[in-house]
């Protein structure tokens, strides 16, 4: 268009600056009107130009006059397209509006199946006295490892298997919920014999450094669980744990325990349920074997005991650590667990039968 003269340069812009403007077909008719109608005034203007030129230079600027009325023309057409496809649109999204279909219900927000799953099972132990601990997340040597009778060679200590912060002394992320036992019971040894004794649960999360893949994740949740009293024995803690099984899994469900080794329990014990989808025959949540291992557990040891400021000759106690993540996939048949940290909605509101 540069080697028009200024007049039709500017007639071009005009149009185009009107063009733009059309937000519907009715002024664009109007616009093709103006322009490039017979009644026209655009076009008109540019005959009269044409007529008022020189003789020398009609043919040229005949031939810019005839470029520029193409160039409407074709602007014209697209933008005509354009609105026939909106109003299109817009005519099919009007049909498919019904007024008398109720209101779409807003999406509602919900409690993540985890979450719910430590819910259930602190309700299940609140009838037994158990109240609610928490403990931090970021914890020292002392009550991830020392107090818990763990020995400064445990693998667990290595820094392989745990997230140290190395600039911050001897802290580290908890490798599991037990820390909150000595947090606890140091809290609690004061007053233990006006209380009669210490009984609660800590749910929360726990970091290990694993690789994730469809069973582990550098992320996961435990719930804790700490009795203490006089003359506890391996039968309360298999009597609990058998009523826990059954609230959780239904008066039919079946606990085994299989000798096992913590540095901070004494016997220590690997509790199995009966695997809840197959009653047992074997299938793929239990590996063909029929149970699930869904805890650790087992009497605390004495120097547990004595380091948090309890005497063990007064004192005995169970303790227990419940895998979350672990129950969750077996009660919801989840193959893997990585679908409890992706946050899709449709995973979480398949596992609205959870709980
Ligand atoms: N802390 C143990 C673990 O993470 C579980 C456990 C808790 C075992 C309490 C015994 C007693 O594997």
């Amino acid at each position: 268009m540069s080697l028009l003269p200024q007049e039709l340069r500017d007639a071009y812009e005009a149009f185009q600056a009107a063009l733009d403007a059309c937000g519907d077909l009715d002024a664009l008719m109007r616009l093709k009107g103006a322009y490039i109608g017979r009644e026209g005034s655009h076009a008109a203007r540019m005959m009269d130009l044409l007529k008022a030129a020189p003789k020398e230079q009609k043919r040229e600027l005949g031939a810019s006059i005839n470029a520029l009325k193409g160039k409407w023309e074709e602007g014209l057409r697209i933008r005509q397209a354009e609105l026939e496809d909106a109003r299109k649109r817009q005519a099919s999204l009007a049909q498919a509006w019904d007024p008398e279909l109720p209101p779409p219900t807003p999406a509602k927000g919900a409690m993540h199946p985890l979450n719910r799953l430590m819910d259930r099972m602190v309700e299940v132990f609140r009838p037994l006295g158990y109240h609610v601990e928490e403990g931090p997340e970021v914890e020292t040597e002392a009550h991830n490892f020392d107090g818990l009778n763990i020995p400064a060679d445990h693998p667990a200590r290595g820094s392989a298997d745990t997230f140290y912060l190395k600039e911050h002394g001897d802290l580290l992320l908890r490798t599991h919920t037990s820390p909150v036992q000595v947090r606890v019971m140091q809290r609690l040894a004061p007053t233990i014999e006006a209380r009669g004794g210490i009984r609660f649960l800590a749910p929360g999360r726990v970091y290990r450094k694993d690789e994730i893949d469809p069973t582990h994740s550098p992320m996961f949740h435990q719930v804790e669980g700490l009795l203490v009293g006089k003359g506890i024995g391996m039968h309360h803690l298999k009597g609990t744990l058998d009523y826990a099984m059954k609230a959780l899994f239904g008066p039919k469900a079946e606990v085994r325990f299989r000798p096992s080794y913590f540095p901070f329990t004494e016997p220590s014990c690997e509790v199995d349920v009966r695997c809840p989808l197959c009653g047992g025959d074997g299938c793929r949540v239990c590996k063909g074997s029929g149970w699930v291992e869904l805890l650790g557990a087992g009497l605390v040891h004495p120097n547990v005991l004595r380091f948090s400021g309890i005497d063990p000759e007064v004192w005995s106690g169970f303790a227990f650590g419940i895998g979350v993540e672990r129950t969750a996939m077996m009660v919801s048949q989840t193959p893997d667990l990585r679908l409890f940290f992706e946050n899709d909605t449709r995973f979480l509101a398949a596992m609205g039968g959870l709980d």
